[in-house]
C-alpha cells in the first residue's frame, strides 16, 4: 500500500513536471501569442477607424508587438508538438519553410512600418491593408476553423 501511494505521488509529480515543460508549443501558448497579435491589430483598427484618436506612440507599440510575436511565434511549432492542438494545421509542420516564410513577411513589414511611422489614421489605415493580408495569408493556409 506504502509502495502505491509513494508510486501515485511520483506520477503525479511527475504529470506536473511534464506540464510546465509543455509550457511551449501548446495550444495554449500559441493561442497566447495570437491574442497580443489580434490586440495589436485591434489597438490599430481603432485608430484608423477614427474610434481612437490618433498617437504614434500606440502604433509603434501595436507594430512592435506585431514584430516581436510573428519572430517568436514559429518556434511555438517545435518537431514533435503535431497533436492535441485543435486549431493548428498539420500543414504546417510539412511546409515548415513556409509557414516560417510567412511570420517572416509580417515581421519584415512591421519593421519597415516602424521605420517609416504611418502618420495619420489614413495611414494606419493602409499599414493594415498590408499587415492584414499577411495575417490572413497564414490562417488561410494553417489556422483550422478560420473566419478570415
Ligand atoms: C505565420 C502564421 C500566422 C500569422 C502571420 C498570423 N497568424 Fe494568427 N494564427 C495562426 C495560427 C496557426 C493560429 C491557431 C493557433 C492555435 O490556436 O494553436 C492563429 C490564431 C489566431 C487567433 C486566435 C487566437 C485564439 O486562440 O483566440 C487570432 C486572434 C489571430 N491568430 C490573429 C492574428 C493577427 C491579427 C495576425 C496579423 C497581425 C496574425 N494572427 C498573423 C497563424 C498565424
Amino acid at each position: 500500500m506504502k509502495v502505491k501511494a509513494i508510486m501515485a505521488a511520483v506520477l503525479v509529480a511527475g504529470l506536473g513536471a511534464g506540464l510546465a515543460i509543455a509550457a511551449d508549443g501548446t495550444h495554449d501558448s500559441r493561442s497566447a501569442l495570437m491574442k497580443k497579435m489580434g490586440g495589436a491589430a485591434g489597438a490599430l483598427t481603432a485608430i484608423a477607424k477614427g474610434e481612437k484618436p490618433y498617437d504614434a506612440d500606440a502604433v509603434k507599440a501595436a507594430l512592435t508587438t506585431m514584430s516581436e510575436t510573428a519572430k517568436v511565434f514559429p518556434a511555438q511549432f517545435g518537431p514533435g508538438t503535431e497533436t492535441g492542438d485543435p486549431a493548428a494545421s498539420p500543414k504546417i509542420w510539412e511546409n515548415m519553410d513556409d509557414f516560417k516564410a510567412k511570420a517572416a513577411k509580417l515581421e519584415s513589414n512591421a519593421n519597415t512600418l516602424i521605420a517609416q511611422l504611418p502618420t495619420d489614421a489614413a495611414g494606419v489605415g493602409n499599414a493594415l491593408k498590408t499587415l492584414g493580408a499577411d495575417c490572413g495569408a497564414c490562417h488561410q493556409a494553417y489556422r483550422i476553423n478560420v473566419k478570415q
